[in-house]
């Protein structure tokens, strides 16, 4: 995820803007004789897979999503660790994160459910909900499909129950404590460590830059090849944390098809194309009307408002840098108007 690997709250309180209770209820239910999957509780909401899709229920409704797009939102919910403010894995389901506890919603973040007051909101501890959602994941990915890749690149998720890919769903997020390829930090990729250039990168250029320091400073200076580094990666839509310097965060990634959430923000947060095209719809956060749609190119540089939500689509694999803010005191700073929601102001 895009994320230090201690977001600080401990000196901090965890907002909770609805005032809500912490839902306690978990269960899990025994894989069903027909489909061979568990079912899954959380608080009041419950959700069910079958050969195409998952169900969610609710005591004020039902949502049914195709499961390949569920689980492709549910890895990265789980791999981010519930992500920067709300991921919505479509247009009525989605969590907010508070940083030690989470909001779980049907409908909240979509006007025309809440102009009826057909919203549904419960709130969890953080990792007691995440201990569920990874129990999903697993489960109901199934030998052959990878949520992280692209879907060119992995077998389908349809069907009854058949193996697992862990391997794939338990793949541990690239985090830099200062820089990729810096002693004892995160390795730079190469094809002895299991990272071949992706076949859409195959032109990239795989030079290593050269590094000459000062007598003494050998271990305070070092360079990566940040293109050939993103061209190695195996999944898609995943920002890594490739190098920190205090709160700010660069965080690279590589893209093909569709960025899986509607990713509504609680900062601002910059993105930079580094190859190819991108085009991002843009929406309002709270009610998802259309804003704008943005076309990136190579070399495009935007940035995002901390009150939209935003999704990408990349019809040829593309680099993009996404730039984060990692201050965990940015959010509440916005909600009390202490910081604006857009970064310039023309
Ligand atoms: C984002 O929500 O800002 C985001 C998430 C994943 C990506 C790129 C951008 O791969
Ligand atoms: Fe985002």
């Amino acid at each position: 995820m895009a994320m230090k690997e201690a977001a600080a709250t401990e000196t901090q309180k965890i907002a909770n803007p609805r005032g809500l209770p912490i839902a306690k209820h978990f269960a899990v239910d025994p894989a069903d004789n027909v489909t061979g999957y568990k079912s899954y509780h959380a608080g009041s909401f419950d959700f069910r897979r079958d050969g195409y899709f998952a169900y969610i229920a609710t005591p004020k409704g039902f949502h049914t999503l195709p499961v390949d797009a569920f689980l492709r939102a549910l890895m990265r919910d789980v791999a981010w660790g519930f992500f920067y403010g709300t991921v919505n894995f479509d247009q009525v389901f989605g969590t907010t994160n508070y940083y030690g506890e989470v909001d779980m919603f049907l409908g909240s973040t979509n006007e025309a459910y809440t102009s009826v007051g057909r919203e549904f909101i419960e709130r969890f501890k953080s990792n007691e909900l995440m201990d569920i959602f990874k129990q999903m994941v697993s489960d109901w990915t199934i030998e052959g499909y990878d949520p992280f890749a692209a879907p060119m690149e992995t077998g389908a998720p349809w069907g009854v129950k058949n193996g697992d890919n862990d391997k794939a769903v338990g793949r541990t997020r690239v985090t830099a404590r200062r820089m990729v390829g810096l002693k004892g930090d995160t390795p730079v990729r190469t094809d002895q460590n299991g990272f071949p250039v992706n076949r859409m990168f195959d032109d990239v250029k795989q030079d290593a830059p050269e590094v000459y320091p000062e007598p003494g400073f050998e271990h305070e200076v070092s360079a990566f090849n940040l293109f050939a580094y993103l061209s190695r990666s195996d999944v898609t839509w995943n920002p890594s944390v490739c190098s920190v310097v205090k709160d700010s965060l660069f965080c690279p990634t590589s893209e093909e098809y569709i960025l899986p959430v509607e990713h509504g923000n609680d900062r601002c947060e910059w993105f930079v194309t580094l190859s190819d095209e991108i085009i991002w719809n843009i929406k309002d956060g709270k009610t998802g009307r259309p804003k704008a749609v943005v076309r990136q190119k190579a070399g495009d540089c935007a940035c995002m408002p901390a009150d939209i939500r935003h999704q990408g689509f990349s019809a040829k694999r593309a680099m993009l840098l996404v730039w984060e803010n990692g201050s965990p005191k940015v959010p509440d700073l916005i909600r009390e108007g202490k910081a604006p929601t857009v970064a310039v102001s023309f």
